[in-house]
């Protein structure tokens, strides 16, 4: 089959190609939005990631071309309108679970260099400044972790913070048995969020996740705790953030993603001037690190990524079940809204 592949990396390119199989692979570098549909023009299938638009006016404009089919490499898929897609017949699979431990360890690296600050370290050693007052974190051990979503990821994060001998309560919207069995206490969000010295996000942004951390809950937190978000930047409005760090409330975050991202992360924009005034303030605090979205970027996962992508298209080729193809769940809406990157002019 012709397959279109879209926001196309260097270290994502190598594994799709030696996936693919039978199929003809033509890549680009651009992200899929309205002006950049047409470029898979004579493809029956396209292959996406997270920071690409697929919402309902861009879906359209796929259908109108034949695109039938929507390979995410990628775990979430709140960037589609999977309501339209199935209105258009287009069918749609994902990636659900190519390394779960990647993101896990992500959010780990992320809380440990904040709380030890890793980062400000290395930067005092290259200025040959040997002090360490300014350095002081505190143990994970014997500390209260709460996690928002016990699916794999939160799971396999909540496994390495029991290894580190903290106490591990969640909320979630299901109990996950696995948790019960490890120890793990369901609690409320507002009682997890009292409690948890660190809370990490691992739940998937949808209509009911967007903004589930904004002013209130904010201010439930313990003050002083740390934020850890590796799953969708919109979980977290980012306007009552900056108000927390602002007034201490929090102690600190980590972030690998980030509400408006799209059009930002993943590209160079180092010869730009970024007009978005909230994400160059979270920038400005010590107490926060930002990645640009670099949570599944592990060898092991790049490789499953691409097997899993190639391999359902196979699936509906062959006329075979895919067990990874996504349909509207009832209750679940996705969140898939065209957003513009806010990057005016260069420098
Ligand atoms: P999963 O589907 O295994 O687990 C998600 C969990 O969130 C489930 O237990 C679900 O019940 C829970 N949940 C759903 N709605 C909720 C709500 N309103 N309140 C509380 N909990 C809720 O998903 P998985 O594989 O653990 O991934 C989680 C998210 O991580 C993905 O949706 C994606 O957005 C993000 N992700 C980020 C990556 C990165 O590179 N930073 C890479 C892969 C995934």
């Amino acid at each position: 089959m012709k397959v279109f592949v879209y926001s196309a990396r260097s270290y994502d390119k190598p594994a799709l190609q030696l996936a693919a199989g039978g199929h003809a692979l033509q890549f680009t570098e651009q992200r899929l939005k309205r002006d950049t549909a047409q470029l898979a023009a004579g493809c029956e299938a396209i292959v996406i990631f997270t920071s690409d638009d697929a919402s309902a006016p861009v879906l359209d404009i796929l259908h109108s071309l034949g695109v039938r089919y929507i390979l995410l490499r990628s775990a979430g898929y709140d960037h589609v309108d999977l309501k339209r897609a199935a209105a258009l017949s287009i069918r749609v699979a994902n990636v659900p679970e190519y390394s779960p431990n990647s993101v896990a360890e992500q959010a780990v690296a992320m809380l440990m260099a904040v709380n030890r600050k890793l980062i400000q370290g290395q930067r005092l050693m290259q200025l040959q400044d040997f002090r360490i007052d300014s350095l002081q974190g505190f143990d994970i051990h014997g500390k209260t972790v709460g996690i928002i979503g016990t699916g794999k990821i939160g799971m396999a994060f909540a496994r390495i913070m029991l290894g580190f001998g903290a106490k591990v309560i969640a909320y979630d919207l299901q109990v996950n048995p696995e948790a019960i069995s490890a120890g793990i206490k369901y609690e409320s969000l507002e009682a997890l969020l009292r409690q948890s010295d660190v809370v990490s996000l691992h739940c998937p942004l949808t209509a009911a996740t967007r903004h589930l951390m904004s002013e209130t809950q904010f201010s439930w937190m313990k003050p002083g705790a740390i934020l850890v978000n590796t799953c969708r930047g919109a979980v977290i409005n980012t306007v009552d953030l900056i108000k927390a760090l602002d007034s201490r409330q929090l102690g600190a975050a980590c972030l690998d993603v980030y509400e408006f991202e799209k059009g930002l992360f993943f590209e160079d924009h180092s010869g730009d001037i970024i007009h978005d005034a909230n994400f160059v303030r979270l920038r400005s605090f010590k107490n926060v690190l930002i990645t640009a979205h670099q949570g599944f970027l592990t060898t092991d996962a790049i490789k499953e990524i691409a097997e899993t992508t190639i391999n359902n298209l196979d699936c509906w080729q062959n006329g075979v079940p895919c067990k990874n193809e996504l349909t509207v769940k009832p209750g679940i809406e996705t969140d898939a809204l065209e957003r513009k990157p806010r990057i005016v002019g260069s420098i």
